[in-house]
């Protein structure tokens, strides 16, 4: 069975519990040291080939995370994969070591490559180490695609101490008002995500599973069980849906079932 995941930003599982539950784990959003409101509204714009979002990290916190909202996820049930986000290296790793103390935590996923905030000063390398100094769960690095070299950089976060990767996060992406040809999100610029995402996530996860050894979360415009075979035969051992969630919250239980039906029907992914 291929692991479907929600992909992180995605989806509430508080608000949605029965939603979560149909997954094989749950993403949480990005969780920062301090809390962060995010961008001003609007800040998500519909387009022909996707959505654009500048949601902008928007999170209650690190404490009010383990605090408050931790306790009731491990209720779901499911393993919780959280995701981590900073500003530098030294907000990474103590995001994780905090992360790191609490048994309802399966996987840290972090997330090295959100379009809608300034970018770390340090490489995706340094905080990758930083994070792996900072605890012992499983660590799932979160790449962009935009990239300049994304094989090289997964190989470095590999040698880094990552034990797997996910693939990929949005690309930046701008819509403009047709009466006023202003921008429709008041960030302007926005991360892109849905079917425009499908082949990017395709030839990264692709050209990653040929540069390392690693596991490898397949996200980008996974809508049916063909998207997600198609990721695990690139490279992917499990995969993650995201804007497709806003649509129809019943795609995971969907692409199992068109998954089951495929399964006889094209070459096994050998996974
Ligand atoms: C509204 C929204 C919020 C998101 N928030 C996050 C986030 O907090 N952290 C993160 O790593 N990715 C975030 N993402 C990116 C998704 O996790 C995913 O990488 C991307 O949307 C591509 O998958 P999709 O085409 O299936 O949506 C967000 C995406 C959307 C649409």
């Amino acid at each position: 069975m291929i692991p479907v995941l929600n992909a992180s930003g995605c989806l509430d599982a508080l608000t949605a519990p029965d939603v979560a539950r149909t997954l094989d784990a749950y993403v949480t959003k990005t969780v920062t040291p301090l809390p962060r409101e995010g961008n001003p509204p609007p800040r998500i714009a519909e387009t022909d080939v996707g959505m654009l979002n500048s949601i902008g990290l928007a999170n209650p916190g690190i404490d009010a995370f383990l605090g408050e909202h931790l306790p009731r996820l491990a209720g779901l049930g499911i393993p919780i994969w959280v995701s981590a986000g900073g500003f530098s290296a030294a907000d990474y790793a103590h995001v994780c070591s905090l992360l790191d103390t609490r048994a309802e935590v399966d996987t840290i996923e972090l997330n090295l490559s959100c379009p809608n905030v300034d970018a770390p000063e340090e490489d995706a390398l340094a905080i990758v180490a930083a994070a792996r100094a900072a605890t012992v769960k499983p660590l799932y690095a979160k790449l962009s695609p935009a990239l300049p070299n994304l094989p090289g950089t997964a190989a470095a976060v590999a040698a880094a101490g990552a034990d797997g990767l996910t693939l990929v996060n949005t690309l930046r992406g701008l819509a403009l008002d047709p009466a006023t040809l202003r921008p429709r999100l008041a960030a302007g610029i926005g991360g892109l995500s849905g079917p425009a995402l499908r082949p990017v996530a395709l030839a990264a996860v692709y050209a990653c599973a040929r540069a390392v050894d690693l596991p490898i979360v397949g996200v980008g415009g996974v809508a049916c069980g063909r998207d997600a075979l198609e990721l695990v035969a690139a490279g992917a051992s499990a995969v993650a849906v995201g804007t497709a969630l806003f649509a129809d919250p019943g795609v995971p239980g969907r692409i199992r079932a068109e998954l089951a039906v495929l399964r006889g029907r094209v070459p096994d992914p050998g996974v």
